[in-house]
């Protein structure tokens, strides 16, 4: 206020800088501690990888190809940063199935598959735990729901099924046929994506299947490139790169 009184403006100015300081601190403190959540999920994600030599780099590999395919249909940042968390942690429920059962060579019994049927509801059990990721709870829960309805565990039909689980039940089932199992060999890349074409409208939402066969170069070559795709498609790697 006018006249100036040089003490009290020295004052505020004083007051404003702190201000500044403070708020610069919290920024940096709140980018620091997401950057912290952000690596723990992939170091969470990567050792669910490691667990299992032949499906080494599932996660990462799903989740690249869900963010492709969500960039494709046009997402926004803020669903690309979901999408590629939803990624990372789509098997988490996996971490409570005995290693007897994830790693058989050749077919699981139908008791065993009912065991490995449990860790999508798994997977919300452990993500409700976290209030930050509650969002994607029911995303992980449904990411092996069908379209016909004939998928687990709750027998979702269509649109009910989020569309990131839709999004996600694609690319899990693209890297499952296009890597090598315990009990079979890959499926080319060709091979994998006539199934897809086939599967469409029974176990895929049709209209995404049709955007992940448009978008199949670009899911050929990252397969070839992963870590280089990762990093053109992930928002979470740009921010705190
Ligand atoms: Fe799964």
């Amino acid at each position: 206020m006018k006249p100036f009184d040089p003490g009290t403006l020295q004052i505020t100015v004083q007051q404003g800088l702190k201000k500044f300081e403070i708020l610069t601190q919290n920024t940096e403190l709140s980018k620091d501690l997401n950057e912290l959540f952000y690596k723990t999920i992939k170091a969470i994600s990567s050792a669910l990888d490691a667990k299992d030599p032949y499906t080494h780099g599932h996660s990462y590999r799903v989740t690249l190809y869900s963010m492709i395919l969500a960039k494709h249909i046009g997402s926004d940042d803020k669903f690309m940063e979901e999408i590629e968390t939803a990624g990372l942690l789509h098997d988490i429920g996996k971490i409570g199935i005995p290693q007897s059962i994830l790693c058989k060579p050749g077919k699981l019994t139908d008791e065993e598959y009912e065991i490995m049927k449990k860790h999508p509801e798994q997977a919300e059990k452990i993500i409700m735990e976290v209030k930050q990721l509650h969002i994607i709870s029911d995303w992980l829960k449904s990411h092996h729901e069908r379209w016909d309805g004939r998928g687990y565990p709750d027998g979702l039909k269509g649109e009910e099924i989020p569309l990131s689980a839709r999004i996600i039940a694609l690319a899990d089932t693209y890297d499952a046929m296009t890597s090598t199992r315990s009990y079979r060999k890959a499926l080319t890349h060709e091979d994998a994506i006539a199934e897809i074409q086939r599967c469409a409208g029974s176990q895929f939402d049709p209209n995404l299947a049709q955007k992940f066969i448009e978008c199949q170069d670009e899911m050929l070559k990252a397969k070839d490139n992963s870590e280089e795709y990762y990093k053109k498609y992930s928002c979470l790697e740009k921010k705190f790169k």
